[in-house]
């Protein structure tokens, strides 16, 4: 089944599953990457930090550009205007590509007027490089002051999102603003999957409970991007689209109520 796409405030689509890439390194990011695009995978997101680049360029090179969607994101010591744009134009030739589906700024910088970052992305937009932007990490206030003063559309916030951690305000906050919402550690990097409420829905519904955790956020139409190294895990990943879970076990798993932030809750804002 060809995988779904959401539209964007700046009028191009999203694919809803993408594939993370974060510790993919050396030759096996290559070659999840091609694997992930020959499955059908439409959706590669990588970022600056991750340092691989090349490797991710390795994967898509030879792949039609306008079969898949690309992120990458600056880091948050890059924010400034000439600093975003050069890294970008250091992305794209790591990439190997000319252009970028997306660009993040990949965690807030207090010392940076925002102001800065989003003219050189709007900039970035100007000259063809870069088709839409976005932020990561942002919490609802930054996020309402960005979509003040963006002369560009900020088109996703992509933050940590899954059955832990049901982030239900700032989901309902980004979907007033136009701001898809797109879950990072959408697996809680496999803690969700032994939790007893998914396990049972899991039984109940006789799928996985990767699937399981992965259709909950589809179903909320927030975009997912799963990070996987075997072409097993890739295709159980991607076969989460035709069936859906009743609103009943939707609710169980809304119900989870924890609030477990695994990626830098050393700098997360909440
Ligand atoms: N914007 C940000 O600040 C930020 C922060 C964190 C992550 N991200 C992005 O989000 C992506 C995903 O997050 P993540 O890598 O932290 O965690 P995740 O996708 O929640 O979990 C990845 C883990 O789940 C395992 N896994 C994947 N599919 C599975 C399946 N069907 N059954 C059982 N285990 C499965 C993977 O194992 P194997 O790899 O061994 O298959 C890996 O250990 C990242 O790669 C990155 O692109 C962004």
């Amino acid at each position: 089944m060809a995988i779904p796409t959401a539209p964007l405030a700046s009028g191009y689509t999203i694919p809803y599953l993408g594939l993370g890439t974060w510790r993919l390194v050396g030759d096996d990011c290559a070659r999840i990457v091609r694997q992930a695009l020959d499955l059908g995978y439409t959706h590669i997101d990588t970022a600056d930090m991750y340092g691989n680049h090349e490797q991710v360029g390795a994967g898509i090179r030879g792949v039609e550009r306008s079969s898949f969607f690309l992120t990458t994101k600056v880091g948050p010591e890059h924010l400034r205007h000439d600093d975003t744009i050069a890294v970008c134009e250091r992305s794209l030739r790591e990439l190997g590509t000319d252009y970028l589906d997306m660009l993040l700024i990949h965690w807030p910088n207090a010392d940076v007027p925002m102001a800065e970052t989003f003219e050189a992305m709007a900039d970035l937009t100007q000259r063809g490089l870069i088709r839409s932007a976005g932020v990561s990490n942002f919490v609802a206030a930054r996020l309402d002051e960005a979509v003040r003063i963006s002369p560009v559309a900020i088109c996703t916030n992509q933050v940590e999102f899954h059955p832990l951690l049901f982030q239900q305000s700032l989901l309902s906050f980004c979907g007033g603003r136009r701001v898809k919402v797109t879950a990072y550690s959408p697996l809680a990097r496999t803690e969700a999957l032994g939790h007893p409420v998914i396990l049972a829905v899991s039984e109940e519904i006789g799928r996985t409970p990767a699937q399981v955790c992965l259709n909950w956020l589809v179903q909320k139409a927030i975009i997912v991007i799963p990070k996987a190294s075997s072409e097993h895990r890739l295709r159980e990943n991607m076969d989460i689209f035709d069936w859906s879970l009743t609103p009943e076990q939707q609710a169980r798993i809304d119900a989870i109520g924890e609030q477990r932030r695994l990626i830098r809750p050393d700098i997360a804002e909440f």
